[in-house]
């Protein structure tokens, strides 16, 4: 019944996280709720730390992709546990900077970064920008010029992998906005071009395949493809690159017949592609960037409803009405995700009603999911969808100007809020 190792029920029959009851949680800090199980998220990243030690002698870093849940809390966690963190835009960088992250672990990706995100990556000093396209490159050198600046650099390039998921959702196969393709010569062109460049310094590639992918398959033959092009730029330009990045995409338990691998198995079957390549084709060992968003906080959220109305439609569907919907988890309306949901309160008893969850916006395709198995729902009754730790909160919009639900994090029996529930006031802080 529970598709995450932080969720059990207690003995009055509700829902716990963490070990604490659900509905208090949803009592004392109101509905829509996140709530996330902070050892549930420790584990994931010691985890990654973990299995990059055992299969490939630590010569490697797990960094987290903020974008699958994006707060200063959350950097603060992933820094405790000596993560590096993939940042995708200004604000990322902003708040990964304001919780104190260490710099020279950031990795700043984009498919389209802005001068000022890459002004503020040179001036911030970060680890190491993605360079997408020619045009940024170009952008790059000239601002690290003006700021008497080095840069190191990775390109990202499209390996050519099609890994089986969601359309939106994948981005390794030639024809995504994403990278430069190796197939018509452009990354190899974009890589001889740096060499020409003063102020930058290409220190590796980057591939990200997609997300959400239970196949450990296309990450080995990505990587094979990888330092096939590694050995590629040692023989045309005798540089020998020091450093693989391999993205995230690791996929996750959101439904009881899920089965992905363990994060352990990734790292075990493509150290052992990487050892082996490397060894054919005479490179050194790079250091292996890894980047999980989805696996790191997926499965130690969930969100907290207050039921409304129960509309029964005869020998049609049961819709239930929630507070909350596609502004706090559009991921059904977008890709047609599903997840596992119950009535928190009635945690010990049956899921034998099939319903249509739905939210409160103006929009008839604002549903959480269809045919899904819950407790006899009651209006009044509290309900959590589970595994919403990724892509929820860090997708959620004001539309109907709807306020994003707070966040709270539990560690230990006690909760505390690490973001605040939009206020009103919140909504209207921009309007003149
Ligand atoms: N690295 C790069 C360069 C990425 O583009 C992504 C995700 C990741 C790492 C992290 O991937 P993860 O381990 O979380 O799968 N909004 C979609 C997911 C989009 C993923 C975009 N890039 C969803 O809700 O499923």
């Amino acid at each position: 019944m529970f598709v995450s190792n932080c969720l059990n029920v207690n003995d009055k029959g509700h829902l716990t996280i963490g070990g604490m009851d659900t509905v208090e949680l949803a009592q004392t800090y109101a509905t829509p709720l996140y709530v996330f199980d902070e050892d549930e998220i420790r584990r994931a990243c010691q985890s990654y730390k973990a299995s990059i030690e055992k299969y490939y002698g630590g010569h490697g870093i797990a960094a987290y992709a903020s974008k699958a849940f994006c707060c200063k809390e959350i950097c603060r966690v992933a820094q405790d546990e000596q993560m590096g963190l993939d940042v995708v835009s200004l604000g990322e960088l902003y708040t990964a900077i304001q919780a104190g992250f260490d710099p020279s672990k950031i990795y700043f990706h984009g498919n389209n970064k802005t001068p000022q995100e890459l002004l503020a990556a040179l001036e911030h000093n970060v680890g190491r920008i993605v360079v997408d396209n020619l045009t940024e490159l170009e952008i790059l050198n000239q601002l690290a010029i003006s700021q008497n600046k080095h840069v190191g650099i990775f390109f990202r390039i499209k390996p050519g992998i099609d890994a089986h998921t969601h359309n939106f959702i994948r981005t390794g196969q030639i024809d995504s906005k994403f990278g430069l393709a190796l197939e018509t010569g452009e990354a190899m062109e974009a890589i001889q071009k740096t060499l020409e460049y003063s102020n930058i310094e290409l220190k590796g590639l980057h591939c990200h395949i997609g997300s959400q992918i239970f196949d450990i398959e296309p990450f080995v033959l990505a990587a094979q493809v990888m330092l096939k092009l590694m050995a590629d730029v040692k023989k045309q330009t005798g540089l020998e690159l020091q450093e693989l990045s391999l993205g995230g995409g690791f996929g996750i338990k959101y439904l009881e017949g899920h089965n992905p691998p363990a994060y352990d198995t990734y790292m075990e079957k493509v150290s052992q592609a990487v050892k082996q390549t490397c060894k054919e084709l005479g490179l050194q060992m790079p250091f292996i960037i890894l980047e999980p968003g989805r696996s790191v906080v997926g499965p130690a959220g969930i969100t907290l409803y207050t039921v409304g109305c129960v509309k029964e439609i005869p020998n049609i569907r049961t819709y239930v009405s929630v507070d909350g919907g596609m502004t706090d988890n559009p991921r059904y309306i977008m890709y047609g995700s599903e997840y596992e949901a119950m009535i928190a309160n009635k945690a010990d008893q049956p899921r034998d009603h099939k319903v249509t969850i739905a939210g409160k916006c103006c929009e008839s395709g604002d549903l959480i999911g269809e045919n899904m198995p819950i407790q006899e729902p009651k209006a009044g009754d509290t309900l959590a969808v589970l595994a919403t730790g990724a892509y929820n909160y860090s997708m959620a919009s004001n539309y109907n100007r709807i306020g994003r639900p707070a966040v709270v994090f539990v560690k230990g029996g006690k909760a505390r809020v690490v973001v605040k529930r939009e206020s009103l006031e919140d909504l209207c802080r921009n309007d003149l």
